[in-house]
């Protein structure tokens, strides 16, 4: 099957393009190679994927409508699974016209590619952080979404609704995926376990933030790929609504929201005691209070995606961690 994978350069979308050149499948990716962290890791990312024939790449920003449409019309994919976008949050409370610029303006030129092109399935990123203020947890995909509190979380609720828009009229199968703390091998250097690793390592404090007093659903990069892999066969469909009971299908359009994570919430303090453990090395702690935009906790609950796809994540924080640590201590000493 020939999928785009926009981000392919980035964390989640150098695993899964891994993931599906090593099932047979032709992968083109699309990234603006940009410098929001670390270049030279995009780089070492993608050296790995141009070792596989079934791939190819353009260096391209989604901003530029005109370049986007004609690597789509080349290209022609079956699949789209879009990722590329501005992440984090505590950047956007500084940076909000770069979220604005990227994830509106970029995504829109993905949604009207692909509907041009009339893709089989159109796969995008969304985030835990749309549930925003919300106090119910775990996290099911029909709660209220109202109350976001940080800019990228808008513009990934705002994805949501352009996605809903473009698949009622255009009848465009869409997927939103909403991820929970994506963590693994060649993640993101400004991702918590990145951050804190290094920090120990160097003998440097590390913020810790509302005191430590904050809960994650730690997901491993492998469960989220193998996720998205399972997905990418079944997009949406308005016959399923009688099959997937109380789903987030939307009633007029095939679309649908799906939470992908681990459905266990993981103490932060928990999980720097086992980064410590496996370094055999105390971090010098910097408590911090709640950084503005962030959540306290996060907990999701992915019956719905299970019901679908069969997917259930496997990977336990302890041996994600350790994995990571082998990743980081080889790459980087
Ligand atoms: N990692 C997580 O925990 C997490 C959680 C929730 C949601 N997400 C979402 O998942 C997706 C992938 O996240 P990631 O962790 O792999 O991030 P990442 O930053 O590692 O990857 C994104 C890639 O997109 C590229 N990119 C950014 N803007 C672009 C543009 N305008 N044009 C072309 N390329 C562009 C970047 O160069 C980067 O390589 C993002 O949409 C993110 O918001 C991630």
């Amino acid at each position: 099957m020939k999928i785009l994978i926009t981000g392919s350069s980035g964390f989640i979308g150098f695993h899964l393009s891994k993931l599906l050149l090593k099932k047979g499948n032709s992968v083109y990716g699309i990234d603006s190679m940009n410098n929001y962290y670390d270049v030279s890791l995009k780089k070492a990312r993608l050296k790995i994927l141009k070792k596989y024939k079934n791939f190819s790449f353009s260096k391209a920003n989604l901003e530029n409508s005109k370049k986007i449409e004609n690597i789509f019309k080349k290209v022609k994919p079956k699949v789209v699974v879009h990722l590329a976008a501005q992440a984090g949050v505590r950047y956007s409370i500084d940076k909000p016209r770069v979220y604005l610029k990227s994830n509106i303006n970029g995504t829109f030129n993905v949604i009207e590619s692909s509907h041009k092109c009339k893709v089989f399935h159109l796969i995008m990123a969304s985030s835990s952080s749309v549930y925003g203020a919300n106090k119910k947890i775990p996290f099911k995909e029909n709660d209220k979404t109202e109350s976001q509190l940080s800019i990228y979380a808008s513009t990934k609720k705002a994805n949501e609704s352009m996605a809903h828009s473009y698949s009622s009229i255009w009848n465009l199968p869409i997927t939103m995926l909403r991820f929970f703390t994506v963590y693994g091998p060649w993640g993101r250097p400004d991702m918590a376990l990145f951050k804190f690793t290094k920090g120990i390592i160097n003998n440097k404090k590390i913020d810790i933030y509302n005191n430590g007093k904050m809960y994650r659903d730690f997901t491993y990069i492998d469960d989220i790929v193998k996720g998205i892999n399972l997905l990418i066969k079944k997009p949406p469909n308005l016959k399923q609504k009688n099959k997937f009971k109380n789903d987030s299908l939307s009633p007029i359009a095939p679309f649908r929201v799906l939470n992908i994570g681990n459905t266990k919430k993981v103490y932060l303090l928990d999980f720097i005691k086992q980064i410590e453990f496996m370094l055999k090395k105390k971090a010098i702690r910097n408590y911090m209070p709640l950084q503005r935009g962030d959540v306290k906790q996060t907990l999701s609950d992915t019956k719905l995606l299970r019901k679908i796809t069969g997917y259930k994540s496997k990977t336990d924080y302890k041996l994600g961690i350790k994995k990571f640590l082998n990743w980081y201590i080889n790459f980087y000493h």
